[in-house]
């Protein structure tokens, strides 16, 4: 398998609606959460971080800090930072 393409900060960021898709980055990593947002466990917060680093967001909510959640987030890998 090739390995996943590099991605600019702006092109993430470029990434923050719905309609545009919703990418985050964590610890060097691109995620298209787009199909992810509409089953958020924690709802819509979730778009606070879109086009963005989900870190700061997961540093005050907790519940993310579980082996189960990171499994979930690797789904949506689009590539590095
Ligand atoms: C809960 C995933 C981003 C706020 C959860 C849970 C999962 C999850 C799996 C349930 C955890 C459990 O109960 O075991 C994710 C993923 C995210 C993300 C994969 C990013 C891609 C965010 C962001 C925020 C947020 C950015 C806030 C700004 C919350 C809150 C809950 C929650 C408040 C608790 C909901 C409740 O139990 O009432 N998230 N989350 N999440 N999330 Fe997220």
């Amino acid at each position: 398998s090739s390995p996943l393409p590099i991605i600019s900060q702006e092109e993430v960021t470029r990434h923050r609606s719905l309609k545009d898709g919703v990418w985050v980055t964590y610890q060097g990593g691109v995620y298209d959460i787009t199909e992810f947002v509409s089953i958020h466990p924690g709802g819509e917060k979730i778009m606070m971080a879109a086009g963005g680093a989900i870190e700061p967001f997961w540093s005050l909510y907790a519940v993310h800090n579980q082996e189960h959640v990171l499994e979930m987030l690797s789904a949506y890998k689009i590539g590095e930072l």
